[in-house]
């Protein structure tokens, strides 16, 4: 973390997960535990369904809310999609844009990655940016070249003045939802890279900005270690985000004075 010239962001990301009943309950569970985190940012990811329920019952906390995505066109027929115009209008903040489930099992390329990174900029989301290697691509020793050229396709013709909305996570594919998780040492190298490339493209004073997160099995017991790293500026939670109680154990790693 470099609370100095970003925000630290821990955002949970939901998935498939909770119907509107557990949203409740899940919501007031976690807000008398949560408090008023100091330094940094919580967004919680969750279902469309529970979108408008989940804004109403975080209205008066620190919890923004997030979508797990969205379409890149404003309007359409595109059947069963949702617009980022839509999003902002029910008063959503953010939106995970390309998580590798995404990619896997709904053909979402880093040309579609890209025209929805422009899309929610432009109806005016805070777009969280999943890049990530395979196993295979980290055994071959090609992850560094793989998160330089998905970070660069996720950011074509997107202007300077846009990139203090933009969020990256580094999420290494092996490690979602694997228990298994990177090491600082591996994580920071790639987030390091990450920062290097916008560094390149936009200079220094936009690449310092920018908040970069780890994600892949980030849990209380390693989310300190995760976050003690410079370019590593909070976390995209995925099972730990889906108890009340883990969630806020990573808040408060995030949040130590
Ligand atoms: P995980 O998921 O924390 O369950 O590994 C992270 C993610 O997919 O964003």
């Amino acid at each position: 973390m470099n609370r100095r010239y970003r925000k630290t962001i821990i955002a949970g990301n939901w998935k498939m997960n909770k119907t509107l009943t557990e949203t409740k309950a899940f919501a007031e569970e976690l807000k008398p535990m949560l408090g008023k985190p100091k330094w940094c940012d919580v967004v919680l990811c969750v279902p469309a369904v529970n979108l408008q329920a989940a804004i109403r019952l975080f209205k008066d906390s620190r919890v923004s809310i997030g979508a797990e995505t969205c379409h890149y066109e404003s309007s359409g027929a595109y059947t069963g999609e949702i617009a980022p115009e839509m999003l902002k209008d029910l008063g959503v903040k953010y939106v995970i844009i390309g998580h590798s489930e995404r990619r896997q099992y709904y053909n979402e390329t880093d040309v579609t990655v890209n025209k929805k990174v422009k899309a929610a900029l432009e109806a005016g989301l805070r777009p969280i940016v999943c890049v990530g290697e395979s196993l295979e691509q980290r055994d071959m020793g090609v992850t560094l070249e793989f998160i330089t050229y998905q970070v660069k396709c996720a950011l074509a013709g997107v202007g300077a003045d846009k990139m203090r909305h933009v969020v990256f996570a580094y999420e290494p594919i092996w490690a979602i939802g694997t228990g298994r998780t990177a090491t600082a040492e591996q994580a920071a190298e790639v987030c390091e890279t990450i920062r290097t490339v916008i560094r390149k493209l936009y200079g220094a004073r936009v690449a310092r900005t920018v908040t970069i997160q780890y994600g892949g099995s980030m849990n209380p017991k390693n989310a300190a270690e995760l976050l003690s790293q410079p370019d590593i500026d909070g976390g995209l939670i995925g099972g730990a985000s889906l108890k009340p109680e883990q969630f806020v154990e990573i808040v408060n790693a995030a949040n130590q004075d």
